[in-house]
């Protein structure tokens, strides 16, 4: 195949997030966080995991920066643990969780490499949880303020920040069907926490803005959705039902257009809007400059009234049929489809113009062969199917990119094995392999073709 050139400038980068890496859960003065008790909570997580430990990356920080130097990165998306900076999710800050990202910050830099910041990856403080998480309100107001109080102390050398991390898997699995924290299964519950997760980001943005940040932006996981039969009109509307709940209940808002009518038709069947207040939708739609894109997998529907739904998407019960995944799949079960990421950059980037897009996640999980030996193998690991599935993606962000699609950047998930929510440490998405009993790191052979895609800014 031909080589493949990506745009000058392109960022090349790793992705992160606290619970999954930093461990050391009571260092400093850090408050518990829903995912510490979900963790604890038997039954919840594969084998009664937790992020305890984790990848021990808030005392080998300084390692894993040289590691990510060593590979060429030019910059790293790591999220900010709420409960360190206020363990208790509100009132005076704990100094010493932010000199622990002060120090990272400042490692990366050092080595040239630019920090983005992901100011909330799922883990709400307990205490705010206790006094109803994400459905209440008064949370949205809360994150603002902690926001400011991180920007307080990195803005002056972090450029970019992104506010939240995938609402949608907050929202629907955290509230809806408890799959993950804090585990609650009410789907008005899950649209509430939507509403407030969304106002969060705008008064956090809007605040960040005011702050001086340079370069303000959300993370979503929009969805792929594809009809079983592309001429069938039930079909057709399946796919925009899922569409609505995955993909335009946040983008409408976010991009000023308010929530889509016939979404919000959906959701009252279910619960009562009364939680959109007047003037919300206008706060929701303060400026951005980045869409951060998490892509993993395509959703197949079809519309079928006896369709058994799926939940968690609320509402889909009678009405969808989401189809099994397909081979060819990862560990996860999750179905390998590069071109679906294609396609969704390009309907993005028709749907939404004028608004910049970085892939903030693309990985997958394959069982690792440590210490085998193969023909392509440089590393000590052998990932030859992260490397055609990261391979696959990578030509279909290219392809995007041809078709018009402002693409700035993208962000493998992840740097290292990590703890991977409610499979624990079962999953391994590093392109960096961890032992964890010994906390030995070893760059898989991925890491490697990583690093050379990175230094000759192609394929
Ligand atoms: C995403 C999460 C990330 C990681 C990947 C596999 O939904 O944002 O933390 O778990 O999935």
């Amino acid at each position: 195949m031909s080589e493949l050139r990506f745009p000058d400038g392109f960022v090349w980068g790793a992705a992160t997030a606290a619970y999954q890496i930093e461990g050391a859960a009571r260092d400093d003065g850090r408050g518990p966080s829903i995912w510490d008790t979900f963790s604890r909570t038997p039954g919840k997580v594969h084998a009664g995991h937790t992020g305890d430990v984790a990848c021990d990356h808030y005392h080998r920080y300084a390692d894993d920066v040289a590691l990510m130097a060593e590979l060429g990165l030019r910059a790293y998306r790591y999220s900010i643990a709420w409960p360190r900076i206020q363990p208790d999710g509100t009132g005076p800050v704990e100094p010493r969780g932010l000199d622990f990202y002060d120090r990272l910050t400042d490692a990366l830099l050092e080595r040239g490499i630019d920090p983005i910041v992901t100011l909330y990856h799922w883990d709400l403080p307990q205490a705010l949880e206790d006094r109803g998480g994400w459905t209440n309100r008064e949370t949205a107001e809360h994150f603002a303020a902690y926001a400011t109080a991180v920007h307080g102390r990195l803005g002056d050398r972090v450029r970019t920040w992104t506010t939240l991390n995938e609402p949608w898997c907050s929202a629907y699995l955290g509230y809806g069907n408890g799959l993950h924290a804090p585990g609650r299964r009410d789907a008005g519950a899950a649209f509430t926490a939507v509403h407030h997760l969304l106002l969060g980001h705008g008064l956090a943005a809007s605040a960040l803005r005011a702050a001086g940040a340079q370069t303000v932006g959300i993370t979503l996981n929009p969805a792929d959705v594809q009809p079983a039969d592309p001429n069938s009109a039930a079909d057709a509307a399946a796919v925009r039902l899922v569409e609505g709940l995955q993909n335009r209940i946040f983008l409408d808002p976010l991009t000023g257009a308010g929530y889509p009518a016939d979404v919000l038709e959906h959701v009252s069947r279910m619960v009562e809007p009364t939680f959109i207040r007047d003037g919300d939708e206008k706060l929701i739609a303060a400026p951005i400059d980045l869409l951060g894109v998490n892509y993993y997998s395509p959703t197949y529907v079809a519309g079928r009234p006896d369709g058994g739904g799926n939940s968690a998407h609320p509402g889909t019960e009678g009405a969808v049929e989401f189809l099994p995944n397909a081979e060819p799949r990862t560990e996860m079960g999750w179905t390998i489809e590069p071109a679906g990421l294609s396609r969704l950059l390009q309907r993005l980037a028709a749907d939404y113009p004028g608004l910049p897009l970085m892939i903030t996640e693309n990985g997958g999980a394959f069982p690792d062969r440590v210490g085998a030996a193969g023909p392509n193998e440089v590393g000590r690991v052998a990932d030859d199917d992260r490397i055609a599935y990261l391979d696959g993606h990578l030509r279909a962000v290219h392809e995007a990119i041809g078709r018009g699609v402002n693409l700035r950047g993208y962000l493998v998930w992840s740097l290292l094995d990590n703890f991977e929510w409610a499979e624990g440490y079962a999953k391994r998405f590093g392109i960096v392999h961890v032992d964890y009993p010994t906390q030995r790191r070893t760059p898989k052979a991925s890491a490697r073709w990583y690093q050379e895609v990175i230094s000759r800014n192609g394929l």
